[in-house]
């Protein structure tokens, strides 16, 4: 069974009310999509395991708890999955980065590969893929489908929003990877945009509109 879990925080609930404005610039836009990632990474990243260890206090000796391990590997879609990176990477500043390149043809909304660089311990990793919008869900698919050519421990997807049809395509392809994300909005439009939505996150986070 599919896992998707509706990021439903008033906090994140109030900034995406912020980045979904029309009349948002793009340094607030950039800001926004960095500190929504990072609440989003606190939930994707509660089950990390945990080990006991021992710290002195300056009371006493005292058996603590930290992460088992420091294995988890960020990997952005570009481009507007780079967005994501700084606020996830301010969580887990240890964590290593992957790109992979994906564009949506306009007119098939197909996605088209043009680059993939992951790191090369890879298999010993949990891999978190960001990816500010799942919209047919077609570049996230395809996404997870080259990570797991690589056989990454654990995989999970963190979008910040979806379209229904992007969701049941997603957890279809790969059921397996939990999705996370801060809203699940109406539908697509005729032209694979998200309704309400965003508009295009790419152009709004580097200004290209
Ligand atoms: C956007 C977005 C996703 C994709 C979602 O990227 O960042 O990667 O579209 O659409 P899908 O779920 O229908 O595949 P885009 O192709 O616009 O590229 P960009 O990030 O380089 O602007
Ligand atoms: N890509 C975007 O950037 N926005 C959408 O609404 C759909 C795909």
């Amino acid at each position: 069974m599919a896992s998707v879990t509706i990021l439903d925080h008033p906090l994140l609930q109030h900034k995406l009310s912020i980045l979904r404005d029309r009349h948002t610039g793009s340094k607030e836009f950039r800001e926004l999509i960095s500190e929504i990632a990072m609440f989003e990474c606190y939930e994707a990243t509660r089950d990390l395991p945990l080990v006991e260890t021992t710290v002195e206090t300056p009371i006493c000796e005292a058996k603590t708890k930290v992460i088992a391990g420091r294995k988890l590997a960020f990997v952005p879609i570009l481009r507007a999955g780079l967005g994501m990176v700084e606020g996830v990477l301010r969580m887990v500043p240890a964590a290593k980065v992957g790109h992979i390149g994906l564009y949506r043809d306009p007119k098939t909304l197909k996605p088209v590969e043009y680059y993939s660089k992951l790191p090369s311990d890879i298999e010993e990793r949990e891999v978190i893929v960001l990816d500010p919008m799942l919209a047919t869900g077609g570049s996230g698919s395809d996404a997870v489908t080259i990570i797991k050519r690589s056989h990454p421990k654990r995989i999970k997807f963190m979008c910040i929003l979806a379209a229904p049809e992007g969701v049941r395509a997603f957890t279809a392809a790969h059921p397996d990877v939990p999705l996370y994300c801060a809203a699940v909005d109406q539908c697509l439009n005729d032209h694979g945009y998200i309704v309400p939505g965003l508009g295009d996150a790419g152009d709004r986070i580097f200004g290209t509109l």
